[in-house]
């Protein structure tokens, strides 16, 4: 039998909704419906409303609806509080996007408020749940590098008032110079996300960083404020050292101070995986391993150090090069942008009485780690974690299982 869809109101219809979200929610995933949505800009929930043939509401409309189950909180961050705990205080549950609060004492309301008002809350991103990250987890939990022993998670960029990406309309900003948006809270949640439900909980953070510049113009002749002062009121940098409960050591760095440069990977004692970009459903990921069964190979010639012998690989035991092979997908949520899967995977979990895989522990948790490193940095000392922290469940293996049975594995 087809469970009952699960009514959605949603508020913020800006850029990700969109781009993505609100298509996903309204044809890709049949376990949800759109009721309606709301924006601060009228234009712009109207223009959504339009498009899809929802109703075009306001926020107080969405909170006091009697049929809307599942607030779905797509405002920037500034907002996330504020919309969030309103949904909550009117026994909606809530789905919310990266990241659920600007800072940690925010956060911590939000989840004494869900627990408060007995309502599910769920948040961004749910990119863990996508191909890679599902795949990933599964051929680590395999043990196809050994003991996992090492994480480095490492994204840097120039986000200045003068780069093209830097918003030009006086109608919006852009959030990540804003206070919850940093780079940080906006890639950080990614790598965070991804390494927590591979690795499971980080115990102790240690960490420098902060915002090296936050006088800055704005320094692009199109912009209306063209030469005036921008105050960047969120840490742009963080250097963290973590210490996961597993014992598995890892590096987490994330700077728009700096220049492009993205690096993810897992070592381990049989070998090391390098991950996709977390911020993307597909990608690929490259095994290194030492190959004992490699052809052997010509020592250096006679007079350039070698006696050009020819030398058995396997010999050389774990000083043989390693091979590198891209691991083949084994899940599904891989067509391109999935967001919303999270949402669909919440409002399984309300009609199956199951515990939803984005539930909020897990968003609190890298809330926490960010925490943690600025306080660190501050006190000089290495920071104790205190959330609590489990790996949410896996999801099925879905080779070819294609777009409707891809959503069939969120119904357990
Ligand atoms: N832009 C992206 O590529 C992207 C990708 C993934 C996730 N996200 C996340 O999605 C969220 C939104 O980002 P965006 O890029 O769409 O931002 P945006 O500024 O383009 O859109 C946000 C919308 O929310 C509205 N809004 C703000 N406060 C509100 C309130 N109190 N009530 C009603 N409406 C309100 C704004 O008017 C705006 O239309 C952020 O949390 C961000 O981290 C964005």
């Amino acid at each position: 039998m087809q469970p009952k869809k699960v009514k959605v109101g949603v508020i913020g219809c800006g850029t990700i909704c969109k781009r993505t979200y609100m298509e996903n929610m309204v044809n890709k995933f049949n376990i949800l419906e759109v009721v309606g949505c709301a924006d601060l800009i009228p234009e712009r929930s109207k223009a959504m409303a339009d498009k899809y043939g929802i109703k075009q509401m306001t926020n107080e409309e969405i909170y006091n609806d009697p049929e809307i189950e599942v607030v779905c909180n797509l405002t920037t961050p500034e907002s996330h509080f504020e919309v969030s705990s309103e949904a909550m205080k009117h026994g909606k549950h809530v789905y919310c996007e990266k990241m659920m609060a600007v800072d940690f004492s925010e956060a911590t309301e939000l989840m004494r408020l869900a627990k408060e008002n007995n309502v599910m809350f769920i948040t961004a991103p749910d990119t863990f749940l996508g191909a890679w990250e599902q795949s990933a987890r599964f051929y680590i939990d395999a043990g196809i590098i050994g003991k996992p022993v090492s994480v480095h998670a490492q994204h840097t960029c120039s986000y200045r008032p003068a780069n093209p990406i830097f918003d030009l309309s006086p109608d919006s900003f852009f959030f990540p110079l804003h206070p919850g948006g940093g780079l940080p809270f906006d890639w950080g949640g990614y790598y965070l996300h991804t390494m927590l439900n591979i690795l499971g909980r980080i115990t102790k953070v240690a960490g420098f960083g902060g915002n090296y510049e936050p006088n800055m113009l704005y320094t692009h002749p199109a912009h209306p404020k063209y030469k005036e002062n921008f105050f960047v009121d969120t840490p742009t940098s963080i250097f963290a050292a973590l210490e996961f409960e597993s014992g598995v050591h890892g590096t987490f760095q994330l700077t728009s101070e700096s220049y492009n440069s993205e690096h993810f990977e897992i070592t381990g004692t049989k070998g090391t995986l390098v991950l996709g970009n977390p911020n993307n459903f597909d990608g690929s990921m490259i095994l290194k391993r030492p190959n004992m069964k490699e052809k052997p190979r010509m020592m250096g010639a006679p007079g350039q150090g070698g006696n050009g012998a020819q030398v058995d690989r396997a010999q050389l035991g774990e000083f043989a090069m390693p091979e590198e092979m891209v691991l083949p997908m084994l899940h599904g949520f891989n067509d391109g942008s999935c967001r919303g899967v999270g949402l669909a995977d919440m409002a399984y979990a309300l009609r199956n009485g199951r515990k939803p895989r984005a539930d909020a522990q897990i968003g609190y948790h890298a809330m926490e780690v960010i925490h943690g490193s600025i306080e660190s940095q501050k006190t000089g000392k290495t920071y104790i974690m205190t959330s609590p922290f489990e790996r949410p469940a896996p999801l099925d293996i879905t080779i070819a299982a294609g777009i409707s049975g891809q959503e069939a594995v969120l119904d357990d």
